[in-house]
């Protein structure tokens, strides 16, 4: 199956993204089970995966590439697009091209294809874990810590670099000062959270979208089920003989946008690759652009509760 791909801007001038990744994050990591889904999704077609720092998933993600290089299932490590990110407590001047040294000894590599900031605040230097408490957050300095991504880039530890989380003023601040602009911005995205004015606002600054939890991250600790059991997505999968997964990821695809989407099963892998042999119609759009408009995580505590809860929607507005 072959997934169609974006250029984004790199160090090698230009670099494809294919538009569909694999996500990574689970609760409970079970580093064994994530390894043996990793390589049925290269044989599956996969080659974009998604990791982080907090999830604990670039290790058993670096085992995963080494042996389907052993099997032969690429030729090259080049075939795939590898993307990490930098955890808040890393998100100092000096802490950045270290952090990306140490992820890149836990995956094995050279290089990544994409290393992004996980999210638009730092916090003290320590262990890394979620939620963050109150007293360890900090102000993310945009300035400083950007400058350091692109260090990232120019010592070619990093293939392109970007962002995740960011509003369009947090967007508009780092613009301010960036000599390599992001790339991307892995932001929540879905047909329940169609994001219009951020998409707007990112294609005119020439930076691809890419849709996390493009399914409302159903049964994860972060997650909703108010895509998975929205009705008019329901409705149009029926008419069209798809499944609700495949008319969500779908609608994303066709905004232009990226997606990471995480199933470990090989069906759900397939079905959420083989969206790219139909279209949605204007009577799709119609009833799609109907649907009412809610962030999947609006409440999920950023900071633990031994403070006043901070939450995401905060953080995206700026007040935290
Ligand atoms: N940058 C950020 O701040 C950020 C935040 C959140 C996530 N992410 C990234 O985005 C990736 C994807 O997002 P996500 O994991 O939050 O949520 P998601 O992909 O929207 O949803 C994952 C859930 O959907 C289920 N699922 C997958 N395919 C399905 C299908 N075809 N039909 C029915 N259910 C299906 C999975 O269940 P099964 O496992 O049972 O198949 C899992 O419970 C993450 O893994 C992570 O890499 C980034």
């Amino acid at each position: 199956m072959e997934i169609p791909s974006v250029v984004l801007s790199s160090s090698d001038g230009s670099r494809s993204m294919p538009l569909i990744g694999m996500g990574t994050a689970v609760h409970v990591l079970d580093e064994q089970e994530l390894k043996s889904a990793v390589i049925k999704a290269i044989k599956v077609g996969y080659r974009n995966f998604d990791s982080a720092k907090l999830y604990r998933s670039e290790k058993p993600l670096g085992e995963a590439i080494a042996e389907a290089l052993k099997l032969g299932l690429v030729q090259s490590r080049d075939e795939l697009f590898i993307a990490t990110k930098l955890w808040c407590t890393d998100a100092h001047r000096d802490l950045v091209v270290p952090a990306l040294h140490q992820s890149l000894k836990n995956l094995q590599l050279e290089y990544v294809d994409q290393y992004l900031i996980h999210w638009p605040i730092s916090a003290k230097p320590g262990i890394c874990k979620f939620p963050i408490d109150k007293e360890e957050l900090l102000p993310m300095d945009f300035r400083s810590v950007w400058a350091a991504m692109e260090d990232c880039q120019r010592l070619g530890l990093t293939k392109s670099i970007g962002v995740c989380n960011f509003s369009c003023a947090k967007l508009e601040t780092l613009l301010a000062h960036a000599t390599i602009p992001p790339s991307v911005n892995q932001v929540e995205l879905s047909p329940v959270w169609q994001q219009k004015k951020l998409r707007e606002f990112c294609e005119a600054k020439g930076i691809i979208v890419v849709a996390y939890s493009p399914l409302g991250a159903k049964g994860m600790r972060w997650g909703t089920n108010q895509v998975m059991d929205c009705q008019v997505l329901k409705e149009i999968a029926e008419a069209r003989g798809k499944t609700l997964a495949q008319v969500s990821l779908r609608w994303i695809y066709e905004q232009g946008a990226g997606l990471v989407v995480r199933s470990f099963k090989e069906e759900r892998m397939k079905e959420n690759i083989s969206i790219f042999d139909w279209s949605l119609s204007k009577e799709d759009y119609d009833k799609i652009n109907q649907i009412k408009q809610q962030r999947g995580m609006p409440k999920m505590a950023f900071v633990s509760p031994n403070g006043p809860y901070k939450s995401l929607q905060q953080l995206w507005d700026g007040e935290i």
